[in-house]
């Protein structure tokens, strides 16, 4: 038995696809969503789904501090691996060093094409006919750590941005809970 946490800051649907899968196994727990924006739509997910949640707040103190409260769920909860899931917070080289290859993260574009926060529209507006997800350890770069898995599709070009969106999304909920929970039984 492994116990993983998820960091959200805001929607939370990979955070839902993840519960709902460990849901239909007994190996591994779900342990905590960690959250640090308030109104973070996960936290209401958790709730409904029955996943303890912390929020942590950045507020006008340092990274540093705030990672140190992250570490004390960490600890209380025995977690063994930390996936982020649309958290947009970089973590400080010291706790990604302390973490040792524990946190992965998952981006909708193929890295490392289109890093940070417009992943989607960028490979949208590329002329590429590839598009896809990357699920990666995390260091302390944006979406820089190494690569576990790309799945991809085709598209053919006809497609609107939100029917792009839809298949990017649906590809990361097919695809994140099941690398996991696979990275757990390894451990
Ligand atoms: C996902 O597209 C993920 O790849 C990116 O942020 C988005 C989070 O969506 N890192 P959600 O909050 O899980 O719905």
């Amino acid at each position: 038995m492994a116990n993983l946490a998820v960091l959200a800051s805001g929607n939370g649907s990979n955070f839902q696809s993840i519960a709902e899968r460990f849901a239909t196994q007994y190996r591994h727990r779900l342990s905590c969503l960690i959250y640090d924006r308030r109104n973070a739509f996960a936290a209401v997910r958790a709730e409904k789904l029955g996943v303890p949640s912390h929020y942590v707040s950045y507020f006008k103190r340092p990274r540093e501090e705030a990672e140190e409260e992250i570490g004390l769920y960490l600890a209380r909860y025995e977690i063994d691996l930390i996936a982020l899931a649309g958290y947009m917070r970089l973590f400080t080289p010291g706790f990604v060093g302390k973490q040792q290859g524990r946190i992965l993260n998952i981006h909708p574009s193929l890295l490392p094409k289109y890093p940070g926060t417009r992943g989607i529209e960028e490979s949208y507006c590329s002329p590429d006919r590839e598009l896809g997800i990357t699920i990666h350890y995390v260091d302390a770069g944006i979406d820089t750590g190494s690569i576990i898995v790309q799945p991809s599709f085709h598209r053919n070009g006809t497609e609107s941005l939100d029917e792009i969106s839809e298949r990017i999304h649906a590809l990361e909920h097919d695809t994140y809970p099941d690398v996991i929970l696979k990275l757990l039984n390894q451990l």
